[in-house]
């Protein structure tokens, strides 16, 4: 390894075994960039003292941007000057993270030029997020990335870029076009993502099936979870075909649906499609033989989020069945609505999901113009959000 600046004994440790080592891949980028090496030396000192140094926050941004690049500056600027400043650039990856390796040699050849060379794909935000750089290089950054037809992603209190499975692409489960759609509220919402003007952060994620591979639910707070309306489809020869093969039908499947709505009499399989939670577990076991029902769309969940103020939370069913077809209109309509009411309503860095439990839900539901479900109580035995005192006042 060239002769880098800082020693580092406690970090060393970990390039030992055979997997992968992040230390020896900063050192590897050290030895071209001093801001890796400077990265080194105030990780060691942050392992020995065990504390960070880095001083969170700070506006950073390109010219006619309100949010992408997130400011990230050194405590300790006298010791480890090469990362006096270190900003993160977001840059809005591709729907379901396709890139072909022209475009990835592209957007690393232009970090390397101005920045440290070091990525994160892709964090829980879905961003293409490139780490370190100085204040005085974002200009440049962005002026080529954006010649080259890239954009920044969201940060901030904005609509943060949305991201989704790669679904159709992959996937037999998906039951609609999850990149069309993410492809499309991207483009939609360009102002929305670029200029932070919401009560805080607002997280799409798109998912093409309830098993939810971008785990919509926990991180975003807006959920759109691919499902099905009728009934799941049986191929019963398929199913003969497992029972022979040795599979535990009745352990493994039957006996694991969380509904205890299907039945297997060792010849036909029987479903009772309407206890059936759409919970994805028969369907990944016996994928030959069983299948999403053939009237598709999405579930949309609202107020998942990790604990910021409150704990963390997942989202919650608003729309248990929303068709999911290009030019969707009718998820837009209720983006739309969301933040009218969130965006008048909410409390500064206040979460929609903290938002939705400090109104109550069923008022939330309301002003979202949704009739609250009997389905929509938090935990059995707790209170329903429906209350009849209006109905009783009506009559
Ligand atoms: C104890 C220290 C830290 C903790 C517990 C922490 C925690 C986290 C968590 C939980 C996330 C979300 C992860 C994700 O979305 O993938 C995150 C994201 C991020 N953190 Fe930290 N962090 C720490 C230190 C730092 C430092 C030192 C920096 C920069 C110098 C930093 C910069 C970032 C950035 C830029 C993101 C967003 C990444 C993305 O867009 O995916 N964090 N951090
Ligand atoms: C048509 C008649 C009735 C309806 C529709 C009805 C409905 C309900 C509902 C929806 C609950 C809440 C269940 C839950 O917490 O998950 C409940 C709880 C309860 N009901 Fe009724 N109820 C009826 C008649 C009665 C009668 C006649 C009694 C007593 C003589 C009664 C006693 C109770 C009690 C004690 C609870 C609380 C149970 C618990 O918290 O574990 N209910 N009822
Ligand atoms: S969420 Fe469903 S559709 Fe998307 S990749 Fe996962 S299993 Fe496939
Ligand atoms: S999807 Fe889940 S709830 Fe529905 S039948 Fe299969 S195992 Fe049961």
């Amino acid at each position: 390894m060239a002769d880098l600046k800082y020693k580092t004994p406690l970090l060393d440790e970990l390039e030992k075994g055979e997997w992968p080592s992040f230390v020896k891949e900063l050192k590897r980028a050290a030895a071209k960039k001093p801001m890796a090496d400077g990265l080194l030396g105030q990780l060691e000192k942050s392992y020995r003292d065990k504390q960070t140094y880095w001083k969170h926050g700070g506006l950073v941004g390109v010219q006619g941007y309100g949010a992408g690049i997130i400011g990230r500056y050194t405590a300790l600027a006298d010791q480890f000057p090469e990362v006096t400043a270190f900003h993160t650039v977001r840059i809005n990856q591709p729907a379901g993270w396709f890139y072909s390796s022209k475009a990835l040699r592209q957007l690393c050849d232009i970090w390397d030029k101005h920045g440290s060379g070091m990525l994160n794909l892709h964090g829980s935000t879905g961003d293409f997020v490139l780490l370190g750089t100085t204040s005085e290089e974002l200009e440049d950054t962005f002026t080529e990335y954006s010649a080259a037809g890239w954009d920044l992603g969201g940060s901030s209190s904005d609509m943060r870029t949305p991201s989704c499975c790669n679904g159709m692409a992959r996937c037999e489960f998906a039951c609609f076009d999850t990149m069309a759609l993410c492809q499309d509220l991207t483009m939609t919402y360009q102002d929305e993502l670029h200029r932070p003007a919401f009560p805080y952060k607002f997280k799409i994620k798109i998912a093409g099936c309830p098993n939810d591979c971008v785990a919509s639910i926990a991180r975003s707070d807006l959920s759109i979870m691919g499902t099905w309306k009728d009934d799941i489809q049986v191929d019963q020869a398929e199913m003969a075909a497992y029972a022979k093969a040795g599979k535990d039908i009745q352990g493994e499947v039957v006996g694991m649906c969380p509904t205890a709505c299907m039945s297997w009499d060792g010849k036909a399989m029987k479903i009772n499609n309407k206890q059936c939670n759409r919970c994805m577990h028969c369907i990944n076991v016996l994928p030959k033989a069983l299948r999403a029902g053939k009237v598709r769309g999405a579930t949309i969940l609202v107020g998942g989020k990790a604990p910021i103020l409150e704990g963390a939370q997942l989202g919650s069913v608003v729309v248990p069945f929303m068709p999911m077809k290009a030019p969707f209109s009718e998820i837009k309509e209720l983006i739309q609505k969301l933040w009218d009411v969130w965006g008048e309503n909410g409390n500064n860095r206040e979460r929609i999901g903290e938002f939705m439990l400090r109104v109550g839900v069923g008022n939330f539901m309301e002003s979202i113009e949704l009739a609250p479900d009997p389905q929509m109580v938090l935990h059995p035995r707790e209170n329903p959000y429906i209350f009849y005192e209006e109905y009783f006042e009506e009559e």
